[in-house]
């Protein structure tokens, strides 16, 4: 008999990211973020809708900056199957994709319902993330030079020879000068921590060894649940703008202290994540449209089963709309 609990979902959601990054790859570098978001966003909901499952939205990547999303409490799937909690960033780097710069991906997780730690009004959080080698060898409590020190031992290799991939922004620059002093490598990101922070799990030219830094709240649950999947390890810590966010979350109990470990922000194995690339970057290469033929790269990942697929997919335009009316995948031209 089939074990429902063995299918991979993953490859189901990934219709979904890759319908995403086909929609809004229309828009890359036309400099307007919200219609990467709303293209993204619009084709992501249709496409997991079709999925047999009860989700719920657990992460909806979007009120930061009061852009087009999947609402927190939203209901996807067909309303039968698994009870799942579902993590979306219809485009990580809307700001890459509007910009027409790398590194833009789309990507969805879904765990068993429950299992996702809810940022609600957290918006920031202090990580590390590193691969399966160094798992064992991270503390954010530890100080930066430390956890360099660590991962180097770990993966046999000199401090100096380490790379740190961080978001850049001011908030981060006391973790730069660390990283500085000790002579490790460093990359800074203009967004898209979660690509980034996947990076670190991969074995190949673009790979680094560590993520470190403050980025959003959203986008490290999402990043646990990849980094589940890839075997790595990963730790955050609440980040304050203000005074405010400080008092928000110590009425839930979180304070600057509070470590979040890779299970507080996903419990068990039960995870599926799904990415594609939107504009080409270290990790995925980018949505690319010849004639009729659009073509999409993509990750797919379980974390019970630690299998990962890479997905290239050439999809024929005419075909997909006569299928559905409803996603537009249309070129665009200057005037729309
Ligand atoms: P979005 O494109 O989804 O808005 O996020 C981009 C991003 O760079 C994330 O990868 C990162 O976690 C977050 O924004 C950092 O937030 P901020 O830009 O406010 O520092």
């Amino acid at each position: 008999m089939l074990n429902t609990s063995d299918k991979n979902l993953a490859l189901e959601l990934v219709r979904g990211t890759e319908a995403a990054v086909m929609a809004s790859g229309r828009w890359l570098g036309r400099g307007d973020k919200n219609e990467v978001d709303r293209a993204a966003v619009e084709a992501l909901r249709y496409m997991l809708n079709t999925v047999s499952m009860r989700g719920v939205v657990v992460i909806g990547e979007g009120e930061k900056d009061e852009a087009p999303m999947l609402f927190n409490g939203e209901a996807l799937g067909t309303g039968e199957g698994p009870e799942l909690d579902i993590a979306v960033d219809p485009i990580d780097g809307t700001t890459l994709m509007a910009k027409g710069l790398t590194g833009a991906i789309s990507v969805v997780a879904a765990a068993d319902r429950g299992s996702m730690f809810s940022p609600e009004d957290l918006f920031y959080m202090d990580k590390i993330v590193t691969g399966p080698e160094a798992a064992d060898f991270i503390d954010i409590e530890a100080p930066v030079q430390v956890n360099i020190r660590r991962v180097a031992k770990a993966k046999n290799k000199s401090p100096e020879d380490v790379t740190v991939v961080m978001l850049n922004r001011p908030r981060n620059d006391e973790i730069r000068k660390e990283i500085q002093s000790i002579g490790a490598r460093m990359r800074l990101i203009p967004d898209g921590d979660i690509s980034g922070a996947l990076t670190t799990c991969w074995r190949d030219a673009y790979s680094a060894d560590l993520l470190l830094g403050s980025g959003g709240s959203p986008e490290a649950v999402i990043t646990a649940c990849a980094v589940k999947c890839l075997g790595g390890n990963m730790q955050c810590r609440p980040y304050f703008r203000n005074e405010e966010d400080e008092s928000k979350a110590k009425a839930r109990g979180l304070d600057r202290s509070t470590v979040l470990t890779i299970d507080d922000l996903v419990k068990g194995d039960n995870v599926f994540f799904a990415a594609t690339g939107a504009s080409t970057g270290d990790l995925l290469k980018g949505v690319s449209y010849r004639g009729d033929h659009i073509r999409t790269w993509s990750l797919c990942m379980r974390g019970k089963s630690g299998t990962v697929r890479y997905i290239e997919a050439i999809h024929s335009l005419k075909k997909l709309n006569r299928l559905n009316t409803v996603i537009d995948y249309s070129p665009k031209h200057p005037d729309a």
